[in-house]
């Protein structure tokens, strides 16, 4: 497998500007360690090493360093990693090297943000760059401690995850996510498995309902990259290609960003796409139910009842909690397999963002050790997630007068946990399972985040995965 380029990293660069990270209170040791010039320029810049500024250092024939200020707490991985993004952002073009390498972790990180520095979504410009000409960046001359394999397959999948959520709706229906998941199983080997029409309505009774309102046919998009004897994982992404929240239709704020609501199948194509540059010994399957959630004559009701694969009857209380229903028919279908890990993610609520915050996505499961294990690695990679619980108190919201279960409670609290224990229902084994609800999107325009698509936890789930499986 070739390894995707990473626009703004190098191995090899020549004549490369030193990059000096000092922190508050190395920093009068710095100063004296340099020449009395350097000292009186950045006296006139009044230059200080608050967090993220930085100063460039002349030499005779341009910049000669980059004195960067860390300020006066230790950098954590988040701040590191967007302390990188920032610099390859708005640093002049050029070569660029850590003076002072800090270990595998650290480095890595560093590069990574660096490396997202560059991320732009340039799909929908008139004025693209010339193809035969390098856009001119920052670039950062690779550490030595860094494999640029586990740089290149973080920022390949984090860019495939933005640029499929950042693509409006009307590039990308279910019909064009089937050709990306597509693209991405034939780019690894995989094989692809497509369910539609008939054969939908029989097996995934959930999804043919709540696509059944669009023009663009719903389906279920199956990916497998076989290796027996691996441990069997099992990944379940919400691709909801437009969520217009149905008969039950959103007001215009709540529909706005809605492009984003197949954030969680990008996000599980995202992690394949990491997973399999980094030979991830995992034997995978990846189920994806593609739908547009779309008002018409032909639309699913407030008040239907659906049999789902499972065997469980829902009664349709709101047309806008559709991610649910498909998710619940993919995740029984997952189960079937008897998979040693299921995972799903999905921009299943609102809820989760009011809790939490755009950020700051929940995980659920039903091993409450494996969840705070997952926790642990999120935050050392700077791929936030935060434990939430399966609270059994709130099982009865989901009761229904007529059938089985309601897809949406009427209380309207706790909506992200309530979610959550819907779709445990569905679940063989909850003790084997993690959902993560994330938000996909930045709303703040930020180095390396963009306002826009973001992929939230693969990172996070991928390095977990590779510690635990290798
Ligand atoms: N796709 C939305 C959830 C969503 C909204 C995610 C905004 C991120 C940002 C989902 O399909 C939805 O509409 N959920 C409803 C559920 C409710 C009707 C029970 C929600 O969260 O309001
Ligand atoms: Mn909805
Ligand atoms: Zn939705």
């Amino acid at each position: 497998m070739n390894l995707p380029p990473v626009p703004s990293l190098c191995e090899d660069l020549a004549g490369t500007i030193a990059l000096h990270l000092v922190a508050e209170r190395e920093y009068d040791g710095w100063m004296s360690g340099q020449s009395a010039e350097i000292r009186v320029w950045l006296q006139r810049s009044a230059f200080r090493p608050d967090c993220g500024r930085w100063v460039l250092l002349p030499g005779i024939d341009g910049p000669a360093a980059v004195l960067v200020g860390t300020g006066r707490t230790p950098l954590d991985s988040r701040g590191l990693l967007w302390l990188a993004a920032g610099l390859a952002d708005r640093l002049p073009p050029g070569g660029y090297a850590l003076a002072r390498e800090s270990g595998e972790d650290r480095d890595r990180l560093f590069a990574t943000g660096w490396a997202m520095g560059s991320y732009r979504f340039t799909r929908y410009r008139s004025a693209a760059p010339a193809a035969d000409k390098e856009p001119a960046m920052a670039r950062l001359q690779l550490p030595r401690t860094v494999r640029l394999g586990d740089v290149a397959a973080a920022w390949s999948a984090c860019t495939l995850a933005r640029d499929l959520i950042n693509t409006p709706a009307n590039d990308l229906g279910p019909q064009e996510l089937e050709a990306a998941a597509r693209a991405l199983a034939a780019r690894h080997g995989g094989d692809t498995m497509i369910v539609r029409e008939a054969r939908l309505v029989a097996e995934y009774p959930l999804v043919a309902a709540v696509g059944q309102g669009s023009s663009r046919s719903p389906r279920m998009i199956e990916l497998r990259f076989a290796r027996p004897g691996a441990p069997r994982l099992a990944l379940v992404g919400k691709g909801v290609c437009f969520d217009t929240g149905g008969l039950d239709i959103k007001a215009s704020a709540g529909m706005a960003l809605m492009k984003k609501d197949m954030g969680g199948a990008a996000c599980v194509m995202a992690l394949t796409e990491q997973l399999r540059l980094l030979d991830v010994p995992v034997d995978l399957r990846v189920l994806i139910p593609a739908v547009e959630n779309a008002v018409d004559g032909n639309a699913f009701r407030p008040g239907d009842v659906w049999r789902s694969r499972k065997g469980l009857s829902v009664e349709i209380t709101n047309t806008d909690a559709e991610g649910r229903l498909v998710l619940a028919d993919a995740l029984q279908a997952a189960g079937e397999d008897e998979p040693d890990l299921l995972i799903d993610f999905a921009t299943l609520t609102g809820a989760a963002r009011v809790a939490l915050g755009p950020e700051l996505p929940p995980v659920y499961g039903g091993d409450a050790a494996m969840v705070a294990d997952l926790v642990q690695t999120a935050m050392a990679e700077a791929d936030p997630l935060w434990p939430m619980p399966l609270w059994e108190g709130y099982e009865d919201e989901l009761s229904s007068r007529i059938a089985d279960l309601n897809n949406a409670p009427s209380g309207g609290m706790a909506g992200s946990v309530t979610a959550a224990l819907f779709l445990r229902r569905f679940v063989a084994k909850p003790d084997k399972w993690l959902h993560l609800d994330v938000y996909g999107w930045n709303g703040k325009d930020r180095p390396g985040r963009p306002a826009g698509a973001e992929a939230q936890g693969v990172r996070a789930v991928c390095a977990w995965l590779r510690r635990r499986y290798s």
